[in-house]
């Protein structure tokens, strides 16, 4: 490899495991400048606003409390403090198309990995970053593209369950894919059972077999990560069978009974639902499961004030 290495301990074991086991592996993004505190303060404070997330997570031992807000003009370097000394995470999504610097990170990662896992390519990458509370959480669900978790600041304990029933079942795919939210699915304190449980420091990043269920919890201190996501043509294509078979479910009441990514069934999928992904349907669906009612309080770090008492 003619550049530093960004993971500093792969094995070909590794490359065995990756994509088939959940994997913990070395790296070095967090000795990088880009991921320093104070490069995450400057890039909050130019953060297009419809890129981010703020979520506040309500009282602790709380389920299910997830409200949506705004950073309110504040300095990075003060979200930082807020998020430090409350219970919300940020996730500053799309980062790759926002600053072409970190573009230049994961292209590094990218290339790396084709070097290392042959026959590996993507059709589309995204990354986002997330600063979250001391003991935050992120509830247990699944994603549908590919996922690596890169650990930058702080400590977190994570579940990785794995990706077939009861911990994951077609529908709730379907459900993800049609309502885009990723929260809905159904868990049991049992199922850690039968997850590994995986810590991560500051320089260790995670992958995961695709659309394994998993869930997060913050050790007591900030943390901050960046979730790097992938899709390449099986992933596209599975997408794409998961949003038609929920539309076909929800919208047209039909059970769907094929998962076929070749052959006139999959194609049939791929028309119906690029004619009904963006109908008023869909976007009302979705929006119902989506709104802003907080923003953060300059005068007290880690509180919050409610936008309809601002209003
Ligand atoms: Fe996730």
């Amino acid at each position: 490899m003619s550049r530093e290495p960004i993971f500093t301990d792969w094995t070909d074991r590794h490359g065995a495991l990756w994509g088939h086991q959940p994997l913990r592996l070395q790296h070095r993004l967090h000795t990088m400048p880009l991921f320093s505190r104070a490069a995450l303060a400057e890039l909050i404070d130019t953060y297009p606003r419809e890129q981010y997330s703020l979520i506040h997570m309500g009282a602790s031992g709380q389920r299910r409390y997830w409200r949506e807000g705004d950073i309110g003009g504040l300095p990075g370097e003060a979200v930082i403090d807020a998020i430090a000394k409350g219970r919300m995470w940020l996730n500053l999504r799309n980062v790759l198309k926002v600053d072409k610097r970190y573009a230049e990170v994961a292209d590094a990662i990218f290339a790396e990995m084709a070097e290392r896992l042959p026959g590996f390519s993507t059709r589309h990458r995204s990354a986002g970053i997330l600063i979250s509370s001391p003991s935050a959480q992120v509830y247990y669900h699944a994603d549908l593209p590919g996922q690596h978790l890169w650990q930058l600041i702080g400590h977190k304990r994570v579940y990785i369950y794995p990706n077939s029933p009861p911990f994951l079942t077609e529908r709730h795919l379907e459900d993800i894919a049609l309502f885009e939210v990723e929260v809905d699915m159904p868990y049991e304190p049992w199922y850690d059972e039968h997850a590994q449980v995986l810590d991560l420091a500051p320089g260790q990043m995670l992958s995961w077999p695709l659309n394994a269920p998993h869930r997060v919890e913050n050790l007591d201190c900030l943390n901050v990560s960046m979730t790097v996501s992938f899709t390449n043509e099986e992933i596209h294509r599975l997408q794409t069978v998961n949003l038609a078979n929920g539309l076909l479910r929800h919208r047209l009441g039909l059970p769907p009974r094929s998962r076929a990514i070749t052959g006139p069934s999959y194609w049939s999928k791929a028309v119906l639902q690029k004619a009904l992904r963006n109908s008023r349907w869909v976007r009302r669906e979705r929006g119902a499961r989506r709104r802003v009612d907080f923003r953060l309080d300059g005068a007290n770090p880690g509180q919050i004030i409610d936008a309809q008492a601002t209003a």
